[in-house]
């Protein structure tokens, strides 16, 4: 009993959040550590980041870092230098923008290159397809997410709202498994 619980090292996870902006990366990662949500837009600058200390089951717990970047351009490049030493990644889209889905090839691409995996076709990617809450709008099927996940190297698929907070946990907590799994 010499040591107190603190003092003992976790696992560590780091997890990077990509995707093209305004599609929500900073309202998930918000929603997943602290449980909120806000309808005001800021844009992320370089990038930022937020620790969480997640229990995956009865024996394992983790410490989570989650790398949020920049999804506008002229503030991207910052970012870059934030994805060495990654463990997993979860790229997300705007289920209302298509163009942002179509985006997320690229963003693996790049993101692949920066850090460089063994093997790119098992490393941890999960897919966020975000904002289903918004109502009309849809402008990306469920099943052509699925495919494009499927053809990746069966990426996990999720749709989630950071506002309503759906699925959130579910997406990271996978994502995370999975890089615990790699290990
Ligand atoms: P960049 O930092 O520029 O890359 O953008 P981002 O991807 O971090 O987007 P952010 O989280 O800042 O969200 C952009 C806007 O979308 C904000 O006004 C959010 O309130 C809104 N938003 C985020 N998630 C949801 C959601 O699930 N549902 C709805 N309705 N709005 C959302
Ligand atoms: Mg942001």
């Amino acid at each position: 009993y010499g040591r107190s619980h603190q003092s003992q090292r976790l696992p560590y996870i780091k997890a990077i959040i990509l995707g093209d902006s305004g599609v929500g990366k900073t309202s998930l990662m918000h929603q997943y550590v602290r449980g909120t949500f806000s309808t005001q837009y800021k844009a992320t600058i370089g990038a930022d980041f937020m620790k969480k200390v997640v229990k995956l089951d009865d024996r394992r717990v983790v410490d989570v870092s989650c790398w949020d970047t920049a999804g506008q351009e002229r503030f991207q490049s910052l970012g870059v230098a934030f994805y060495r030493g990654a463990d997993c990644c979860i790229l997300c889209f705007d289920v209302t923008n298509a163009r942002s889905f179509e985006n997320l090839e690229s963003w693996r691409d790049e993101f692949l290159i920066q850090v460089g995996p063994r093997d790119p076709e098992s490393f941890p990617f999960v897919v966020v397809g975000n904002k289903i809450d918004v109502e009309g709008r849809r402008a990306v099927s469920q099943k052509r997410a699925m495919e494009w996940c499927a053809a990746k190297g069966n990426i996990p698929y999720f749709e989630t709202s950071a506002k309503k907070d759906i699925n959130v946990d579910e997406a990271f907590r996978t994502v995370v498994m999975n890089a615990m799994d790699q290990e």
